[in-house]
């Protein structure tokens, strides 16, 4: 380990917004945090706890310059593309950029002798649920290419364990949600696919009216559930996980959820206390039900972590102002996401939503 106090992470896709709040909590945690991120979709004001290495993943000799310099000792890997429409429409792309882009960037590990990595996956590498709650043990049958380009890279991590004694954590997230509560950064997706992002939106009239996909599924209200995890304990786990990473070998997998489900009605009312704005709310398409929550198995055996934030607070620290509240214009602690708003009349619509 180098002379700092936990070690040296090198955090791909850092300027993103997953990436960013875990740089931030390696920060606060003693890590020395550098970011390497092509801003192709991330942002050079997220990046606020250590140098920016601006570079593609698949770009060896940037790579490898960059593992030589600073000499991590692991590398959180989150740089990716993550629109499962785009990646329904333009499969070469997430083929490309993440899988192939992630074998590149074992192989500047390899050639630098950087071995250990924390790896961003989903739990869209598991596809439709046979069985509820999804375990780590559930089958895997992504269905969409954004799900398989994640899943080739946990087997590639397999076979790296075993050829080249690499070690490494997947962690399969959830839904991510929320936003750093003391407003330094924020959710910014451009487009913007995430769902507490786009019902703020709505509630504060500044994007389209909401819609809610499907009110006929098996659930409670008839609306489609999903584990939102705030992304404050995202970060919070990826800390915990590189900890654990310098102390084992091989490769392991971990799902990281809250273990709540929420409804997307049940969301539409967060969102409506949080603005104190009722929400103007559309009928899209039904579809199938699915409910995903944190597996029980790894909680029964002392393993788990699970999120500890609830929806309440994702939808409050992703708020904009609140009539004489915190997070007005030209506040400190307003949310970067609340800028958002002028950037989203310029993109076109219609996307379908990311994960
Ligand atoms: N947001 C979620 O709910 C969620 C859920 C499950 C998994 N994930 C995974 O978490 C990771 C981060 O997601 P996010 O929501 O923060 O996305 P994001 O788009 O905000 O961040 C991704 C970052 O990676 C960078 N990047 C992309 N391709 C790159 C490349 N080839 N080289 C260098 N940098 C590159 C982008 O510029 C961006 O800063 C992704 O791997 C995603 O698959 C996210």
């Amino acid at each position: 380990m180098s002379d700092n106090r936990r070690g040296t992470v090198l955090v791909t896709g850092g300027a993103g917004y997953v990436g960013s709040h875990c740089c931030k909590s390696f920060a606060a945690a003693g890590w020395r945090v550098v970011v390497l991120d092509d801003l192709s979709r991330g942002f050079a004001e997220a990046v606020k706890w250590g140098p920016l290495v601006r570079a593609r993943i698949d770009d060896r000799r940037a790579v490898e310059a960059a593992l030589r310099e600073y000499q991590p000792d692991l590398v959180a890997h989150f740089a990716a593309f993550a629109y499962v429409g785009e990646s329904v429409e333009r499969p070469e792309l997430y083929y490309d950029n993440n899988s192939a882009g992630t074998l590149a960037l074992l192989e500047a590990m390899r050639a630098t002798d950087v071995r250990r990595l924390l790896f961003s996956s989903t739990c869209a590498t598991y596809g439709h649920p046979t069985y509820l709650p999804i375990d780590e043990g559930h089958p895997q049958r992504p269905i969409n290419p954004y799900g398989w380009s994640k899943f080739i890279i946990e087997r590639m991590l397999e076979d790296y364990a075993v050829a080249h004694g690499f070690t490494s954590t997947a962690l399969r997230y959830f839904n991510a949600a929320g936003c750093d509560p003391a407003g330094e950064i924020g959710e910014n997706h451009d487009p913007e696919t995430h769902v507490i992002p786009l019902a703020l939106d709505a509630a504060l009239g500044r994007g389209p009216a909401f819609r809610v996909n499907g009110f006929d599924f098996d659930t409670r209200d008839g609306s489609a559930i999903r584990d939102y995890i705030h992304v404050t304990d995202l970060a919070d786990a990826h800390v915990r996980a590189a900890a654990r990473l310098l102390d084992t070998a091989g490769a392991d997998i971990i799902n990281l959820g809250t273990g709540t489900g929420t409804s997307v009605l049940e969301l539409v009312a967060a969102v409506e206390r949080a603005t104190g704005t009722p929400m103007q709310v559309e009928r899209g398409h039904d579809g199938r039900a699915i409910r995903r929550c944190l597996s029980r198995r790894r909680r029964a055996r002392g393993e788990c972590w699970a999120g500890s934030r609830r929806i309440r607070t994702s939808t409050r620290s992703s708020a904009p102002p609140l009539p004489g509240g915190s997070r007005g214009p030209g506040d400190p602690n307003r949310s970067p996401g609340a800028d958002r708003a002028e950037r989203r009349d310029r993109r076109a619509a219609g996307r379908r939503r990311g994960a």
